[in-house]
């Protein structure tokens, strides 16, 4: 019955990788286009058995949602590659591409293993010709080389190799993917590839105005992936550079942006002071970017970009430096309660969190950890394994924070908004600090309640 369902669909549609983007993106698809069918296969055999379980790999908001109603019907998760690979005539390849982290270009290139062994797959196993989209960031070029893999044995059958890079943000994904800015597609402008292009436009037309969907020859569009990518982290480093100049001069990072975003041509996004960027790939893209410029001769291009990771260093070590500084130059046996630990709002990843570096300095200075996060202490936990020192994993913050010195905002959850500080300072031990990474809690409120109060990029509002 299920071999017959499977033949009846308009278009088979496969995605390498069922990870934070392969999952979301290939779910809204098959949630938007019933009559396709759309299969997500991974090597990580514990991360289908999850999509295929009611407890998904990770949190993302309206998620579970989607995935009920389509899984079964149109969307298939499976570690069946070859036979996956095979069957489907448009493949999105979306594999992870992480920072390399040996051999040449070590900690600053792209590594392209996964994304190659993916291209040779499909090589390997396919009996017919296909659509190949690059869904990963890759760096400018990357898809030539794909080319150049997938036209290597096969003489009948003909590969045409597309670039739709995906521009989701986690925690806001579903969004995001359902009404995005833009969907951008790349391609070779021969017959083929237009025609290529023209197929996977009509996908995205099913729900998304064709105004939206841009296109390009395939290196633009890989290239503007990364550089959209180091745009939005810049204006994080370009405000967090500015709320050191506030810390020193009393201005006020708050009010600073939003006179500087009021300004139509700059815009008020993307510009909250804080303890830095995380996520797994505004660092990698930059990185990725400074080492193709540099690869190019470009060394003061790569220098300027590189500077916005910098930046976002800078501002980790300052917050540490301010932290070490208010408590009286020794946080050595103080029991410090870290609220949040994801590496932004509304998601369990943490990779590349803030939380990571600053905690981890924290225990160095053996102060002694309470984190609270309401969907990340699980990867908290494994990000923590290996660190020397005194470390508890708490979930709710009132507990968490009982007998703690300071409390420590390191993730923007709403929750932190609307905690009762009174009830949380009288189980502290006095005199209590509140160092808010984040900006999100009510200083003036907390200060009167009995809290010195620490922020980023503002005056600091002290008893002591
Ligand atoms: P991820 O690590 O969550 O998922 C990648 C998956 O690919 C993993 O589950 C891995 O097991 C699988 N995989 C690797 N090699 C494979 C192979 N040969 N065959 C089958 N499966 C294989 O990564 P992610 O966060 O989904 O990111 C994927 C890509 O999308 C990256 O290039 C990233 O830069 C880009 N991207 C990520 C986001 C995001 O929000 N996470 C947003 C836009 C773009
Ligand atoms: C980011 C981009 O926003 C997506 O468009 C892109 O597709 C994705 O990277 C990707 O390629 O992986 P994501 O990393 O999921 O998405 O989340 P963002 O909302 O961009 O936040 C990134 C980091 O910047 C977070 O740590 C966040 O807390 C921080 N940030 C963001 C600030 O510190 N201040 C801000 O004003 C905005």
């Amino acid at each position: 019955m299920e071999t017959k369902n499977r033949m009846n669909f308009k278009k088979k549609i496969l995605c390498i990788g069922a990870g934070y983007v392969g999952g979301p993106s290939m779910a809204m698809i098959a949630f938007k286009c019933p009559d396709y069918r759309v299969t997500v296969v991974d090597v990580n055999s514990e991360r289908i058995d999850a999509w295929n379980s009611p407890q998904l790999p990770f949190y993302e908001p309206g998620l579970e949602d989607i995935i009920k109603k389509r899984r079964g019907k149109n969307l298939f998760f499976s570690t069946d590659i070859e036979n996956q690979i095979r069957e489907n005539d448009i493949i999105f390849v979306c594999v992870n591409t992480p920072t390399k982290n040996y051999g040449a270009g070590a900690h600053m290139a792209a590594d392209l293993q996964y994304w190659e062994k993916t291209a040779r797959q499909i090589l390997k196993h396919s009996r017919s010709s296909k659509i190949v989209i690059e869904k990963c960031t890759l760096p400018v070029k990357t898809a030539l080389a794909m080319e150049k893999i997938l036209s290597s044995s096969r003489g009948k059958i003909k590969f045409e190799v597309l670039s739709n890079p995906e521009f989701m943000a986690e925690g806001s994904a579903i969004n995001d993917l359902e009404n995005p800015d833009r969907v951008l597609i790349g391609s070779h402008e021969t017959k083929s590839g237009l025609k290529a292009r023209t197929e996977l436009t009509e996908i995205y037309q099913r729900w998304i105005p064709s105004s939206k969907i841009i296109t390009s020859n395939i290196w633009s569009s890989e290239l503007s992936k990364l550089v959209a990518n180091a745009f939005l982290a810049q204006r994080v480093s370009s405000i967090n550079s500015i709320s050191a100049l506030c810390e020193k001069t009393d201005a006020d990072i708050s009010e600073v942006a939003r006179a500087v975003g009021t300004d139509d041509r700059i815009g008020r996004k993307f510009l909250n002071a804080g303890i830095g960027f995380g996520g797994s790939c505004f660092k990698k893209d930059i990185l990725n970017l400074v080492y193709l410029c540099r690869h190019y001769g470009l060394d003061e291009v790569a220098a300027y970009w590189e500077s916005v990771v910098k930046i976002n260093e800078y501002q980790q070590q300052r917050f540490i430096a301010a932290m070490l500084h208010s408590m009286f130059h020794t946080l050595a046996g103080k029991r410090i309660c870290i609220l949040g630990f994801a590496f932004k709002a509304d998601t369990s990843d943490t990779r590349e969190s803030p939380a990571i570096y600053i905690t981890q300095k924290l225990l160095s200075e053996k102060a002694e950890l309470v984190i609270s996060d309401p969907r990340a202490l699980k990867n908290a936990a494994a990000d923590l394994s290996g660190a020397e020192g005194n470390v508890q994993f708490i979930e709710d913050p009132y507990e968490a924070a009982r007998g703690c010195h300071a409390l420590v905002v390191l993730t923007d959850w709403s929750l932190y908004r609307m905690l009762d500080y009174k009830k949380i300072y009288r189980s502290m031990t006095k005199p209590a600090f509140i160092f808010d990474g984040r900006n999100i809690v009510d200083r003036e409120k907390c200060f009167a309640i009995g809290f010195n109060v620490y922020a980023i990029g503002k005056p600091a509002l002290t008893h002591l």
